[in-house]
């Protein structure tokens, strides 16, 4: 094994730049460094996540899952708004993405002149929210349920596109921030580089990303996860989905959620 002598002030460096080195491979956080572009872990999500309230082994022992899976995969309206055994089981708007608007607006300096992306956007209460406080901010949102588009937040539904992650609908260089939440797992791994290259075609050369996927960090949270989850098809470690996204040369932002 080749060992790599690093001086205190190049790891101080990455820290500054990429959060904790562990989550790279000394290589790769270097790579990223030397390319001027590097991929950071920042949570603004588990404050929504964590108020859901999920019983794991439920889902499993009512011996029907396969089917749900099925159903749950089309999204149409048994995913948003059927039992809860084939998704949300209503998802209505209730204001909970307030908050995170406004911190990710915080975060990325987001203005009226700003154009917003949301891959997967759903029935965008993200980006009304965001609209709501920015109300000049160019925002389009993308999804691949239309059920999802036609009951979508009517005050932004005309921004929104039927389409998928894998071939968006947009020019090079277009959008200051791209989100995608809880979208990119659900792709198996080549559809998934077919988005993540997508995802930095549109984005602008200055601009910012911002991805949550689903993950595990231990037996249990694998096991919860494995239980709960209808529509994934990309299940990886946080250390995984790392090495993944450098390899597909994403340089964004990420975060998880973890089923705890
Ligand atoms: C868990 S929901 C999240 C929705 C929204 N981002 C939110 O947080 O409320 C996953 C979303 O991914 C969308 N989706 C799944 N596969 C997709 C694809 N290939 N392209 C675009 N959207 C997709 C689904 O229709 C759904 O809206």
């Amino acid at each position: 094994m080749k060992t790599v002598q690093v001086s205190g002030q190049l790891w101080r460096h990455i820290i500054s730049h990429c959060g904790s080195p562990y989550r790279f491979s000394f290589p790769a956080a270097v790579s990223l460094l030397y390319a001027g572009r590097c991929m950071k872990n920042i949570d603004f999500i588990t404050q929504l996540h964590g108020k859901t309230s999920r019983d794991y082994v439920e889902r499993v022992i009512r011996g029907d899952k396969a089917h749900c899976a099925e159903v749950a995969k089309q999204f149409g309206r048994d995913y948003w708004d059927g039992d809860r055994k084939y998704g949300y089981g209503g998802y209505s708007y209730d204001g909970r993405w307030a908050p995170v608007a406004r911190d990710m607006i915080d975060h990325y300096g987001l203005t009226n002149e700003s154009v917003v992306l949301d891959v997967g956007c759903g029935k965008a209460h993200l980006l009304h929210e965001m609209k709501v406080i920015l109300p000049g901010l160019g925002i389009s949102g993308l999804d691949v349920s239309e059920y999802a588009i036609a009951n979508a937040k009517e005050e932004v539904r005309e921004f929104l596109d039927h389409g998928k992650a894998q071939q968006l609908p947009y020019p090079d260089n277009s959008f200051d921030l791209l989100i995608s939440i809880t979208t990119l797992h659900n792709l198996p791994i080549d559809e998934l580089e077919k988005a993540i290259k997508e995802i930095e075609r549109v984005k602008k050369a200055n601009g910012n990303s911002y991805i949550v996927v689903e993950s595990y960090r231990n037996e249990q949270e694998k096991d919860n996860m494995l239980n709960w989850q209808l529509t994934c098809e990309s299940f990886f470690t946080p250390q995984e989905w790392e090495w993944v996204l450098h390899r597909f040369e994403y340089t964004g932002d990420y975060s998880f959620i973890f089923f705890e």
